[in-house]
């Protein structure tokens, strides 16, 4: 008897349904090596080089961004308040995600809670929810279905750190209360990882060590700051590791075992994230540049957006440094993008239906990128991106290939010379474009290699 229940119990442990583990419970970790996703299940993402970031929660109310309660020292139980007001009656996800396909977007992250604790989706483990508070709407849901209606990937950002804990300000102090919002983050994250069917990338905020109250909180000159982190370690929060992000993600990796993960969760995940900025060319790492449309993450009324020359260089840099580019819009208080910022996303999926070919599925190279030019290619394929014209001639280092035709994509015509060191690109003044001229190459064989200079 107590042989076969013993048996019992092992086959209950080893069935598959038990590998996933409950709530409360600690996961196995996985590996370190078996937590980063082999490079053919990024193809799609990499392959993708568009998505649209969205920063969306109760900040949209006051309108000036979602670090409003931080930066204006807003006490949490009159910040909870937005909550009570936060009913956006012409949020319509399906809308969004059309948006996004029309700027040529690939893929969606949303914001499903920010360092405020905002949740736009339903948590058990707290209250502080869109679903408990006056939208009664789980938006996180209503998002995946239509973004995957629209064919796009889903994507997740999810703060771990969060500003209504004391113990994230004094970690040393409140350190039981550190673990509480630490047990949030794995609550939430599993909510998150298993209810809502397939989720593609998860974009972590906030979840390394030195963001834990930004290493700890002092009163300094007068006020309560954050930590310096360039002060000297001692000065720092001592109490490390926290969060644990290899256990965190291997409870990912357990519930969705192909979704792309960010490096911002204390461990360095499947891409890196340089922020409002470009990031270096790199072909081994691979990473997404996130950047406002609009100057803010979350909403800020009426603020411009980038131009359309803007953002199409900002798209080409990204690409020919093999980046991928996370182009964020904050909707209002409704839930709606301002219509300048439509129209400019229209605007770039209207360029990206020219001349998509020189973005999508390519890999940035074979040529160096400078700050006006850069180069993408795909099999036999080399797409020139000309940004500016410094010279009028565009010289080039020679490649181990012939090229046997070359197109003005965005004009009429270009001159290209091949000679054995090096490749001579001209175009005339009229058929250059000010937004940016896409010469085309076609090589005698793929390209396989990178000129040395
Ligand atoms: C930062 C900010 C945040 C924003 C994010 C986007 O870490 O804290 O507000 O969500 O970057 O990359």
């Amino acid at each position: 008897m107590q042989f076969k229940t013993s048996v019992l119990l092992v086959l209950i442990i080893l069935s598959p349904l038990n590998l996933v583990p409950t709530r409360g419970e600690d996961s196995k970790a996985l590996s370190k090596a078996s937590l980063t996703l082999p490079p053919e299940d990024l193809q799609w993402w990499r392959e993708a080089r568009f998505g649209m970031f969205v920063h969306w929660g109760v900040y949209a109310i006051p309108g000036r961004g979602e670090w409003v309660m931080w930066n204006e020292r807003i006490p949490f139980r009159e910040y909870s308040k937005l909550a009570d007001r936060f009913n956006p009656r012409k949020f319509d996800a399906s809308r969004w995600a059309a948006i996004a396909k029309s700027a040529g977007m690939k893929y969606m992250v949303v914001t499903t809670k920010h360092h405020d604790g905002f949740c736009l989706f339903d948590s058990e483990v707290s209250n502080f929810t869109s679903t408990k508070t006056a939208a009664r709407r789980d938006f996180i849901a209503e998002y995946v279905k239509a973004a995957r209606q629209a064919g796009l990937g889903v994507g997740f950002y999810y703060s771990p750190l969060d500003w209504r804990f004391p113990g994230f300000f004094f970690p040393d102090l409140y350190r039981e209360n550190a673990e509480a919002m630490k047990q949030q983050t794995y609550d939430q994250i599993r909510e998150l990882m298993s209810r809502y069917g397939k989720i593609d990338i998860l974009w972590y905020d906030g979840g390394e060590d030195d963001w834990l109250g930004f290493g700890g909180i002092e009163y300094r000159d007068g006020k309560w700051q954050s930590r310096d982190t360039k002060w000297p370690q001692e000065k720092r929060y001592s109490g490390k590791p926290l969060w644990e992000p290899e256990k965190l993600n291997g409870m990912v990796r357990q519930l969705q075992p192909k979704i792309i993960i960010n490096d911002r969760s204390g461990w360095k995940g499947d891409f890196s994230t340089p922020e409002m900025k470009v990031g270096e060319m790199n072909r081994e790492r691979p990473w997404e540049t996130c950047y406002t449309l609009a100057g803010s993450w979350g909403w800020t009324p009426g603020n411009p957006p980038l131009s359309l020359r803007e953002s199409i260089h900002l798209l080409s840099k990204v690409v020919c440094r093999d980046g991928n580019l996370l182009l964020n819009v904050g909707p209002d208080p409704e839930g709606e993008i301002e219509a300048g910022q439509v129209e400019r996303l229209q605007e770039i999926g209207q360029w990206l239906g020219k001349y998509g070919e020189c973005i999508y599925k390519t890999r940035g190279g074979p040529f160096q990128p400078t700050a006006s030019f850069g180069s993408t290619y795909s099999q036999e394929r080399v797409y020139l991106h000309i940004l500016d014209w410094p010279e009028n001639t565009l010289i080039l280092p020679g490649i181990p290939h012939k090229i046997i035709s070359s197109t003005n994509l965005t004009g009429k015509e270009a001159q290209v010379s091949q000679t054995g060191g090096s490749i001579k690109v001209t175009v005339s003044v009229q058929d250059r474009q000010s937004m940016i001229t896409i010469v085309k190459l076609v090589l005698d064989a793929p390209v396989d290699v990178y000129p040395s200079k």
